[in-house]
């Protein structure tokens, strides 16, 4: 373990690449090297997570080996972007095969120094860039690497803190009391047999969803509803609350959640039994 390294630092570019190297960007991340090849696999997060950077993804194709896509920019720039996964050789390269910096190339490499730590090195290759600007347009990649990676990193480590906690509960739980409903602050967050649920008003009536989502256990908690559809910030799948069901297409479905009911007193009861 490398106690000394800062978390991130950036290096000038080296002079003698064939393909202009123009920088790279170097960082220990928080996380484990599974996590970062999910993260890079992970084609569909790019728009949500990195909304700042990119505005839309289609896929063209996609497997264990990397995937390839149409991008577009948050400037409505559209490149179709290539990414190799190359797990023996620990590193993947992001290739832009067309649009703006078409021939660059972005090589990631990533060394894991403990279990949850990983140490990345992300080099910059960029065809045509005269050598006096070099530097320029390396930090202008570093700059751009550092808040994607701001934003990956908050991802990552909240997945892993659900996997972490993700264990099968057997309680025999039932029914829990929520309080009366004029107290009752919603949408609020609760935990029912072992899972988190979130507990809002939605059209008038309660409701009780995942605060997980099924995909990726994506924060489902932190989505608003928009009537009864709610759209998971992580990859956007949207679901209807009333019925589970994906709305957005892909062939996954909220778990079932409790009944929500009130009595004559106002008393809001969460309730499993009719599951
Ligand atoms: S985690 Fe992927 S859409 Fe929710
Ligand atoms: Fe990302």
């Amino acid at each position: 373990m490398c106690l000394l390294m800062p978390d991130h630092e950036t290096y000038p570019p080296y002079p003698d690449s064939r393909t202009c190297h123009v920088g790279t960007y170097r960082r220990v991340l928080p996380v484990s090297v599974e996590r970062m090849y999910e993260n890079a696999l992970d084609w569909e997060h790019l728009p949500h997570v990195h909304a700042a950077s990119f505005k839309a993804i289609e896929r063209i194709d996609a497997g264990s080996w990397g995937w390839r896509a149409e991008t577009t920019s948050a400037r409505g720039d559209r490149s179709i972007i290539e990414l190799r996964l190359d797990r023996a050789c620990r590193r993947w390269i992001t290739r832009t095969l067309k649009g703006a910096n078409a021939g660059s190339e972005i090589w990631t490499h990533a060394f894991p120094i403990e279990a949850r730590r990983v140490d990345i090195v992300v080099d910059f290759f960029v065809p045509g860039v005269a050598e006096s600007a070099r530097k320029k347009v390396g930090e202008a990649f570093a700059a751009l690497y550092q808040s994607l990676y701001d934003e990956d990193v908050a991802m990552m480590t909240e997945r892993q803190r659900r996997l972490d906690a993700r264990i099968e509960s057997h309680a025999e739980q039932e029914r829990i009391a929520l309080g009366s409903r004029a107290d009752l602050a919603l949408p609020m967050q609760i935990e029912f047999a072992g899972r988190p649920f979130v507990v809002a008003e939605i059209e008038g009536a309660l409701y009780a969803y995942s605060a997980w989502c099924p995909h990726q256990m994506g924060p489902l908690y932190a989505a608003i509803p928009e009537g009864r559809l709610v759209t998971c910030p992580w990859h956007g799948y949207q679901f209807n609350v009333a019925d589970g069901s994906c709305v957005s297409g892909q062939s996954c479905q909220l778990p079932a959640p409790p009944d929500v009911v009130q009595d004559s007193a106002g008393q809001v009861f969460v309730d499993f039994s009719s599951r």
